[in-house]
């Protein structure tokens, strides 16, 4: 479902009024990136950490940008009722008014958000988040993960396959070592421990991933950032996605096979209620 208004180089504008250009960078080539942001109730969740990352992306692509997107997607947002949404935003290197992969670095960047409805994770708490099933299968992205560009198409094909297998989302493995899931980070428990692949050019530094760690830090959970093997992830006795819009998940099946004793773990429902916790202290104003 689209929103009813979106926000594209300035304006707040009916959706299907929106127009970009075909000769726009991030049509033809890919040449752009984005950020996913939960807003609940019409409260951001973790905007600053997206900001931050969205600024990595830019820099890393040299798309100069200035906006207060605090004040643009709070616009955004309430033009679009609050409540809980999700915003998407998107940045693109700007309309060359023909195709030829070089750029000028004077060019003018398309700015475009739109909001989706998403669903309170927190409303039904820990009972009512369902355990996931995923595939393991081969990384076929380039070696720049770490920027949220929208080069999505080895994702794509991945999380599709996992649909098409029957499972909710697929993890990703290169040389041996798991990288992350086609739209999420992930996370495996070992007696007691919690393990996550290190930040690096192979993955995405997620908001969520950052938030489970701190909660974890401030919780006493121990935690280590280290490569992980399919064997770890076979032998783990919890295993955890993690992304924006869905905060931590607990995955119950690994290509079929069950993990731990296939119920939602211990340490998972810890997590989740940390993570309740951290959202109604920021529903009261307390955070
Ligand atoms: N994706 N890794 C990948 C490849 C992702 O696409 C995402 C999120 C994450 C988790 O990042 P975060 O915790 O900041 O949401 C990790 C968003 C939600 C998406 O593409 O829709």
């Amino acid at each position: 479902m689209s929103s009813d208004i979106v926000y594209l180089d300035g304006a707040y504008i009916a959706a299907q009024e929106a127009k970009v250009s075909v000769f726009d960078r991030g049509f033809l080539f890919g040449d752009s990136v984005y950020e996913v942001i939960p807003y609940y109730r019409g409260v951001s969740f973790r905007l600053e950490p997206h900001l931050k990352r969205l600024e990595h992306s830019l820099a890393a692509l040299r798309i100069p940008l200035t906006l207060d997107w605090p004040a643009v997607l709070d616009e955004l947002v309430s033009r679009n009722g609050g409540g809980n949404l999700s915003v998407y935003l998107q940045v693109t290197r700007g309309d060359a008014g023909r195709r030829t992969p070089v750029y000028d670095a004077s060019m003018k960047p398309t700015v475009f958000a739109c909001c989706n409805p998403i669903r309170d994770i927190y409303a039904d708490g820990a009972d009512g988040v369902a355990g996931i099933g995923v595939i393991v299968t081969a990384d076929l992205r380039w070696h720049r993960c770490d920027i949220k560009a929208n080069g999505l198409l080895p994702n794509i094909l991945v999380l599709q396959q996992a649909r098409e297998e029957g499972a909710d989302e697929a993890l990703m493995i290169r040389d041996g070592v798991l990288t992350e899931g086609g739209s999420s980070n992930l996370f495996i428990v070992k007696s007691g421990v919690l393990y996550t692949p290190k930040l690096g050019s192979e993955i995405l530094g997620g908001t969520t991933r950052e938030l489970v760690l701190e909660l974890a830090r401030a919780a006493g959970i121990p935690y280590q950032e280290t490569d992980l093997s399919y064997e770890n992830l076979l032998e783990a006795d919890e295993v955890w996605i993690s992304s924006s819009t869905r905060a931590v998940v607990p995955v119950l099946r690994v290509d079929g096979k069950t993990v731990g004793d296939g119920t939602k773990g211990p340490l998972w429902r810890r997590m989740f209620e940390l993570f309740s916790q951290f959202h109604r202290r920021l529903m009261t104003g307390e955070e």
